[in-house]
């Protein structure tokens, strides 16, 4: 699926004059690619991946979801795509196979069938054997993979991931983006994703988009070139590290713009 976003615009009401977060956004997602939004805190990253999943509604603006083989039917924004939040939202006293086929269940899908498809997910995730443990059993990193499981069994081309290993340990989250990188190879969908870090951007993505401080605008949009199958020991080619330094050098400018919108807003 491809997304066109066109000169999209967010006021968000905060009683006042309105924060403007973001400002006229222009951007093609191209199908079945993998593309990083990057940018400091507060720059509307979340907010664009939720506009784009029709959680909420632009200001201004317009979104495009276009299947390439079937260009005549645009899609809503939302009808084709998935969640996955920082957050988990995992019901911890359901078990893992009740936590993956909850979408399934939601849309009415027969148990015998659901339940078929979510063994599939959590094999694919790495959770063989692990159907019937409780979530608040299981680790964080295992928790993550529940998720990831409960995103793709909904089988939608569009995956928005909204810093989705964050908050894991350096180790889980070092072997979920393999994980999702064997995904994504495989599956192919059109991804968004959203995150802090420059190395785990250039690892996962096909591109990255450097947001600028608030209001959100586009700075940059880089290339990722790098041959895929992707893993970890990329990073210490020297094509890795010229990519680092050159989004570093963009996304340094920003985050001190960010901090000092920050002090001004505090002094006020
Ligand atoms: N529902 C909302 N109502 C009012 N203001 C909002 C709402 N959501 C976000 N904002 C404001 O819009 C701006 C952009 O927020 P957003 O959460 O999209 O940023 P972000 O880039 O995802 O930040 P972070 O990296 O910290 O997650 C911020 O100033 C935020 O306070
Ligand atoms: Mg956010």
């Amino acid at each position: 699926m491809d997304i066109f976003v066109e000169n999209l615009v967010q006021i968000w009401d905060d009683g006042g004059d309105g924060i403007v977060a973001l400002d006229g956004i222009t951007h093609h997602f191209a199908s079945a690619k993998l593309t990083c939004l990057l940018g400091p805190s507060g720059c509307g990253k979340s907010t664009l991946t939720q506009i784009v999943g029709g959680i909420e509604q632009a200001t201004s603006g317009t979104i495009r979801i276009i299947d390439p083989a079937n260009p005549a039917t645009p899609a809503r924004p939302g009808e084709r795509s998935v969640m996955m939040w920082q957050n988990l939202n995992l019901f911890p006293w359901r078990n893992v196979i009740d936590n993956v086929a909850f979408g399934l269940e939601m849309a009415g899908v027969p148990r015998a069938q659901r339940y078929t498809h979510a063994r599939d997910m959590i094999a694919s995730v790495g959770l063989k054997h692990f159907e019937e443990k409780r979530c608040s059993q299981l680790s964080g990193g295992m928790r993550q993979r529940v998720a990831l499981a409960r995103a793709l069994v909904m089988d939608q081309p569009i995956l928005l991931m909204d810093e989705p290993f964050a908050a894991l340990d350096a180790q889980t989250k070092i072997v979920m983006q393999e994980e999702l990188t064997r995904i994504f190879e495989r599956m192919r969908k059109t991804i968004l994703f959203v995150t802090h870090a420059i190395d785990e951007a250039i690892l996962l993505g096909d591109e990255v988009v450097v947001m600028t401080a608030r209001p959100g605008r586009i700075k940059e949009v880089i290339k990722i070139d790098l041959p895929r199958p992707r893993s970890q020991e990329l990073i210490n080619t020297p094509e890795f590290g010229d990519l680092y330094d050159r989004i570093l050098h963009l996304i340094r400018e920003e985050v001190l713009n960010a901090m000092q919108q920050q002090n001004e807003a505090a002094a006020q």
